[in-house]
């Protein structure tokens, strides 16, 4: 457990209950902004930015550049979905032509969620019924079938007569489930029922279910759904290890499924990012400001979104009608500044050698390789120098275990992304290294 973790991981009343919540004790409550005009405040009343969500709001919320780039929240609609044409085209094919259950994986903040929420979205509008769940740690398979299986009406069970009385009490398929645990094969049975319909399962963030049991079950749910040509699919999304862990259960689930890679976004998909943003508000990006975003992102869009979003934030400071590459420049700094605050001392302090912020330095060569290979250090010959000198990075770097490609990677999540713009901040924009 990282320390961040351990900082979520305290218990809920500890952390967040402040004696003014006690029931019936009346909060005074002063008026909206507080803070003097000198001291920082925020700047729009929380009761405002509700009603810039609904539709009288629209206009307004052209001055809040949150809601034009939402760093920390997945994109869910295909009106905000940049670029991914040719990938959202694949999923859907392998979903509806091929019927195939479907693995997507990637680096963190590449944006499988967001294809996820938009391939749910267009499968809503073509009547599947569609159930998204988020794993984590203590997923166990029975209470997350039970779940998918209370949103399917037993009037899509085609062994059930449509007067049934069950039916007709609008009764679902959760309750032909046995009470307690049920096994893969189990569930089979009741899914196997299905007609008139499509149900897609979604399960994102696999990589963080840890029971190898739970993963197993998957793995066996998707072979059985497949012989029997039932009318479920599964799609995963998560990280690349673990998807092989998912296979190495039952390898004769290859046929039956299609791994599909997250690449970083090019350029253009960046650009287009800028374009949706601004339809949706804040100051209007400049062209230099578009070029600028879309070099210091490096294909990523959370770093794209999570700058373009100081960016708008610096240009409304500033009280610009427009964001500038000056904004940008001020934006990747701060960028860089948010990502540091969520790693560990240790890394922090490893950081702070003026090795790791040297541009052409081994170690920013390495994040800029990491950057484009699903956070990987892959190139032979990086490998190879940091066989040799990687030891001197006090831990920043570490072999991939048992990788047959012996590849390297970052101790944590969020390293590679801090050196790339920390140097690209100091001035040094984005020229890619040799090696
Ligand atoms: N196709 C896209 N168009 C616009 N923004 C995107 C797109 N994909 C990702 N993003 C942005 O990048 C951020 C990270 O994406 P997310 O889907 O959460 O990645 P992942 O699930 O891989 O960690 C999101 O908050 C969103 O703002
Ligand atoms: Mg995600």
């Amino acid at each position: 457990m990282n320390w961040l973790t351990r900082i979520f991981s305290l218990g809920r009343e500890d952390t967040w209950t402040s004696s003014a919540e006690e029931p019936g004790e009346h909060v005074e409550v002063s008026p909206f902004p507080t803070a003097a005009a000198s001291r920082p405040g925020f700047a729009v009343s929380a009761t405002a930015l509700e009603g810039l969500t609904g539709r009288r709001g629209v206009g307004r919320a052209r001055h809040v550049p949150a809601q034009a780039f939402t760093p920390s929240q997945p994109v869910s609609s295909i009106e905000r979905f940049a670029g991914r044409s040719a990938l959202l085209d694949r999923v859907i094919r392998a979903i509806e032509d091929q019927q195939l259950h479907v693995i997507i994986y990637g680096d963190r903040g590449i944006g499988k969620t967001s294809l996820m929420r938009v391939v749910a979205e267009l499968a809503k509008s073509a009547r599947y019924i569609v159930h998204f769940t988020s794993c984590g740690e203590q997923s166990e398979f029975s209470e997350t079938f039970r779940s998918v299986a209370s949103q399917i009406r037993l009037l899509y069970d085609g062994s059930l007569d449509p007067g049934d009385e069950d039916v007709e009490r609008g009764g679902t398929l959760a309750d032909r489930l046995p009470v307690g645990d049920f096994t893969a094969s189990q569930l089979t049975e009741v899914l196997e029922g299905i007609s008139g319909t499509r149900v897609l399962i979604m399960l994102d963030e696999f990589d963080r279910a840890e029971s190898p049991r739970f993963r197993a079950s998957i793995a066996e749910l998707i072979k059985n759904l497949s012989d029997r040509s039932i009318r479920v699919q599964i799609m995963i999304a998560g990280v690349a290890s673990n998807l092989t862990d998912l296979i190495a259960h039952i390898p004769s689930i290859r046929r039956n499924i299609i791994g599909i890679a997250v690449p970083n976004m090019d350029e253009d998909e960046i650009r287009e990012m800028v374009t949706i943003a601004n339809k949706n508000g804040g100051p209007a990006f400049l062209p230099a400001a578009v070029e600028a975003l879309a070099r210091v992102s490096a294909g990523l869009p959370y770093l794209a979104a999570l700058i373009g979003q100081h960016a708008a934030i610096a240009a409304i400071e500033q009280q610009s009608p427009e964001v500038t590459a000056d904004h940008v420049s001020v934006a990747t700094e701060r960028a860089a500044a948010d990502i540091l605050s969520r790693l560990s001392p240790l890394v922090t302090h490893s950081l702070r050698d003026e090795r790791a912020r040297e541009p052409g330095s081994l170690l920013w060569s390495c994040a800029a390789d990491a950057i484009e290979n699903d956070g990987l250090i892959s190139s032979p010959a990086l490998i190879a120098k940091l066989s040799d000198e990687g030891a001197a990075f006090k831990g920043l770097v570490l072999p991939v275990d048992g990788d047959p490609l012996e590849r390297w990677q970052f101790i944590e999540d969020g390293v590679s992304s801090y050196i790339w713009l920390a140097v690209t901040a100091d001035g040094e924009i984005a020229r890619k290294p040799r090696c």
